[in-house]
């Protein structure tokens, strides 16, 4: 094990551990530490090399930006420019939260961490143990999610320590995230604000603060490049085979899938209200809310690995704007391994993606 592993109960309290992970921050080492959405893998995002040492962390492509986390908004102002009255009520409602927010980027943001873009991604999170951190290490922290590039993300320690224990300095163990679901990504920089990835904050919400707001073609699977570079790979994949399953019937079809692929046993991520139609198989409990279903799922697919299952199949857990969010990680984790349950098992393509 590299890393030092610094248990935190209170970030307030406990200023030397505190101190020893932002000092790892200040010398350019990468520091996982927890966020309300997902465990971020941190490091001075004004330090080219600190930069490249997440890249190197993760396994991740170059290309692929990074956010850029802040304590308060004279921080905002040292990244960003631009910023506009839309967006500082944006900050006003959802900061401390699970909001990140695209500008024009300040000179002093170097490329490594935009990934060579002109414009920047930035959060200010609601953790507590997160913000103690910017903090004290005094200079904006970047950091994607904690796992290896295109693995599911993290929302527990116990999975950092397994995950990226040989791969970074120091882990902070803390809460499981509350959330369970990266950030909201809105982009400032066009004169209607556009949703890059869903989370819990949805369009709603947002519109109800800013007015109209659009969302990016690509998040609603029509074909675009999206806008974030991120969302273009492969993601959030465990190694069973995940299938999403849909629509009228979809009790029916998902006991039929499980006797199809009972030799590579199989398990159910239902929402509570259906377990008692899977009686006596394997199942893990989804919750009874979209939102608790959100704060579940990643840590699930890790189980689900754990446990030796070889195929996931998961039930449609709502249409309201948490559940879209959720849809959109698993749709992601299934590789486009998405059921109907009534199209009575017939392959067809649309927009490029595989659907059964
Ligand atoms: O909740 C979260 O956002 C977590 C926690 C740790 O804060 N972080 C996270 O980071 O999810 P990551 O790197 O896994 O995802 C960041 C996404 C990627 O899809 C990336 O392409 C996009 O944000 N992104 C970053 N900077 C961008 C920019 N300037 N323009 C457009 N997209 C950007
Ligand atoms: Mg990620």
């Amino acid at each position: 094990m590299r890393a030092e592993l610094i248990r935190i109960e209170d970030p307030l309290k406990e200023k030397e551990k505190m101190e020893l992970a932002s000092r790892i921050i200040r010398c350019g080492g990468t520091v996982i530490f927890p966020t309300e959405t997902v465990y971020g893998l941190g490091a001075n995002g004004l330090d080219p090399e600190a930069a490249y040492n997440i890249y190197q962390a993760k396994g991740r492509p170059s290309d692929n930006p990074l956010i850029l986390h802040i304590a308060d908004m004279e921080m905002l102002g040292l990244v960003a420019r631009n910023l506009g009255e839309k967006a500082l009520k944006l900050a006003e409602v959802f900061w401390p939260g699970p909001l990140t927010m695209v500008f024009d980027k300040q000179d002093i943001v170097p490329a490594e961490t935009t990934g060579g873009l002109s414009t920047v991604a930035v959060r200010m999170p609601g953790n507590e143990v997160a913000r103690e951190l910017i903090r004290l290490s005094d200079t904006p922290i970047a950091a994607p999610s904690a796992n290896i590039s295109g693995r599911p993300s993290i929302t527990m320690w116990e999975d950092a320590v397994e995950e990226m224990g040989e791969r970074v300095d120091a882990i902070l163990l803390s809460e499981p995230s509350e959330v369970g679901l990266e950030s909201t990504i809105v982009d400032m920089t066009e004169d209607i604000p556009v949703i890059l990835r869903p989370g819990k904050i949805g369009l709603s919400e947002l519109e109800a603060v800013v007015g109209p707001v659009r969302v990016d073609k690509a998040v609603l699977g029509q074909g675009d490049a999206p806008k974030a570079p991120g969302m273009k790979y492969t993601h959030y994949s465990p190694n069973a085979s995940v299938y999403v399953i849909k629509g009228e019937g979809m009790v029916e079809r998902i006991l039929e899938e499980y006797q199809k692929y009972r030799e590579e046993d199989p398990v159910i991520f239902a929402m509570e209200k259906h377990r008692q139609h899977y009686e006596g198989l394997k199942l893990y409990s989804l919750g009874a809310t979209s939102l608790e279903a959100a704060k579940v799922l990643f840590s699930y697919l890790r189980k689900a690995d754990r446990e030796g299952h070889g195929i996931v199949l998961m039930e449609n857990v709502g249409e309201d704007e948490v559940g879209l969010a959720v849809m959109n990680r698993a749709e992601k984790a299934a590789g486009g391994k998405l059921i109907y349950a009534n199209s009575k098992g017939k392959m067809h393509k649309r927009n490029g993606v595989n659907r059964i």
